[in-house]
């Protein structure tokens, strides 16, 4: 039953994306050596995330096996298996951020967008992170959204900075 509802995602992930670029991207690379992370990372440019049927398709277009491409893809934390908001939200975890409220912060935002850490809201706007130490402690605590560093942080400011992307987005109409 599990192994049929399996089948039936994946065929949907098939479906539902169009990969016709993703043959594109093999093709360039295709003849070099040290081909698979370039092209997935060039996949996951395009598409935001490598789900389960791009894996697939490189994995059959570079005559890999599919374990050593999941095996990369979950090795290097830059690759993605599950689609990602247009705004990343870190919360640092690390110890001075923690005994700072760090657990409170995020918990704050989680309830404000609805999400769980770990995961992106539904209108695909804003994934939430727990991090370990971002390197600036004596700001704790701290937290980035995409390249932007927030310290010192309240829920107030974290839930403010956060309301700041939505009034941008919506002013360039996204
Ligand atoms: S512990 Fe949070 S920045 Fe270092």
């Amino acid at each position: 039953m599990r192994a049929c509802e399996r089948s039936s995602r994946e065929k949907s992930d098939y479906e539902e994306m169009d990969l016709s670029n993703l043959g594109d991207i093999i093709s360039k690379h295709k003849d070099h050596t040290g081909v698979l992370i370039p092209v997935l990372q060039e996949a996951q440019k395009e598409y935001g995330y490598l789900s389960e049927g791009i894996i697939e398709k490189i994995a059959g277009e570079l005559k890999l096996p599919l374990s050593q491409v999941y095996g990369v893809v979950t090795f290097y934390s830059q690759f993605r298996l599950k689609p990602h908001g247009k705004h990343t939200i870190k919360v640092c975890m690390g110890t001075a951020c923690h005994v700072s409220g760090a657990q409170e912060i995020t918990g704050s935002i989680a309830t404000k967008l609805g999400v769980e850490t770990g995961g992106t809201t539904k209108d695909g706007k804003f994934t939430l992170e727990a991090v370990a130490c971002l390197g600036c402690c004596g700001l704790a605590p701290v937290m980035m959204v995409d390249d932007e560093t927030y310290g010192r942080l309240t829920s107030q400011k974290a839930l403010k900075a956060v309301r700041q992307y939505k009034k941008k987005d919506k002013e360039e109409g996204d």
